[in-house]
Parts: structure tokens; sequence; C-alpha cells
């Protein structure tokens, strides 16, 4: 049995506005890719890596991430959306893999608890697997600055990464994407061809560093010990 975890950090991280690549912007002295990839690490089920880079990045991405031992790390260059990103990712894995994760470097703070339940659940039989969370806003649906309705957020859920997968349904959801329509989550790829998708308990530490309060929530957890 063999668990890959791939990790999109290609992204530009625009809404955060640090002017450099998001996964490579430093939280208590270590850039959010580094403190993603040891807790992912520090759950003991992840035999392969593979880094999805943002251009010209791959040395230094190899560099950073010497320290932490990874047995079999992969490094290979991003696409333009979240989902090219993960695609070339795939595109390196080994065959024999039983599970793949996908986890947003952006993710950094998510405990090794999280992978371990996730990577259970696609081994107990699930195709996609994916952490949430309850709601703790109250949502609206509006246009053009009115709302139309309430919704009831008893049914809803935030849904965090790693996200689990059996590795065929996964490759063919990403070959059957299209560009039109990106999607935000692999999840959502298999949805659409009508998988089902099962959830797990996530953590509030797998927020995801967006903009720059969630930076500053990053500092402090690891500065208190909190993360
Ligand atoms: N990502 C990626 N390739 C892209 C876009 C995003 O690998 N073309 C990765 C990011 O590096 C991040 C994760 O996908 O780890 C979630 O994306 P997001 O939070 O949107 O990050 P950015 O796209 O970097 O941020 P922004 O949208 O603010 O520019
Ligand atoms: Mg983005």
């Amino acid at each position: 049995m063999t668990c890959a975890l791939v990790v999109p950090a290609a992204g530009r991280g625009e809404r955060l506005g640090a002017g450099l690549p998001k996964a490579l912007v430093a939280v208590a002295g270590e850039p959010l890719l580094v403190h993603a990839l040891r807790r992912a690490l520090g759950s003991g089920v992840v035999d392969v890596v593979v880094v999805v880079a943002p251009e010209g990045e791959q040395q230094r991405v190899r560099e950073l991430l010497t320290p932490l031992g990874v047995p079999d790390l992969r490094v290979v260059t991003g696409g333009a959306e979240r989902q090219d990103s993960v695609r070339c990712g795939l595109a390196v894995l080994p065959e024999d893999v039983d599970v793949v994760l996908v986890h947003d470097a952006a993710r950094c703070l998510t405990p090794p608890s999280v992978f371990r339940s996730v990577v259970e659940a696609v081994r107990g039989g699930g195709v996609a697997v994916v952490p949430v969370l309850p709601v703790s806003d109250t949502v609206k649906r509006v246009a053009a600055g009115r709302v139309l309705e309430t919704v009831d957020r008893r049914e809803l859920v935030a849904v965090q990464t790693p996200q689990g997968f059996a590795p065929g349904p996964l490759r063919r959801a990403h070959a059957a994407a299209t560009a039109a329509a990106p999607a935000t989550d692999d999840a959502g790829m298999l949805e659409a061809l009508g998988h089902e998708v099962l959830t797990v308990a996530g953590d509030d530490a797998a927020f995801k560093v967006t903009r720059p309060v969630d930076l500053v929530l990053a500092e402090a957890l690891l500065r208190g010990g909190g993360a």
C-alpha cells in the first residue's frame, strides 16, 4: 500500500499580496510549504510527495524540503489554475499507489490526524473523502445587492484539504475537467462524474491562508504553541 501526496503550491497568492508565491511566504520563520509538509509527513501515512511548485522555483523548493527527509520527493512546475497544477502533479505519480491525497500548501497548519483519518476512509472503500467543518456564519444567497434567501446552514459545511482519492477515478476526473469552469477542489470534479464523496471531521487549524489576517492567525498559533 502506497499513499502519494500531491501538494499544489504554484499559486501566486494575489489575495495575500506578499509579493511572492504564497507557498514560499514565511510564517514563524519558515515557508507555508515547509509547515504543511512537516505536518503531512508527521502523520506517518505519506510515502511519496509531489510538490507542484511555482514557475522557476523547483530548485528552491527542493532545498527547502531537503531537511524534512521526504523519502520520495518529486517536484514539478504548476499551471495557470489550481486544477492545472494538480494535473501536473498527477502526471508524475508512481503507478502503484492505492491512495492519492491532494493538499493545499496554503493549509499549512493542518494537523497530522486529519491526514490519517482521510487515508483511513479511502482505504475503507471511499472513492473520494473530504475533511469538513460546520459553517458558523449565517449564509445568504444574494443578487444585485439584495438578499434572495437565507440558506439553512445546518445543511452546509466548509470543505478543507487534504482530500483523499482512489487514484483511477481522480485521474479520470482530471482528464475530463474543462478549462471553462475550473474547479476549486478536486472532490467537486468527482462529484461531477457521479461519484459519492464521503466526509470526515476537519480541523480548525486546517484553515487556508488566503488573506493577510490568516497569516496573523497562523503566526499566533505557531508562536503560542497552539499548532
Ligand atoms: N495553486 C496552485 N496552482 C495554481 C493556483 C493555486 O498550485 N495555479 C495552489 C496554491 O499554491 C494553494 C492552493 O492551490 O496552495 C489553493 O489556492 P489559493 O488559496 O487560491 O492560492 P493562490 O492561488 O496562490 O492565491 P490567490 O488565489 O489569492 O492568488
Ligand atoms: Mg487562487
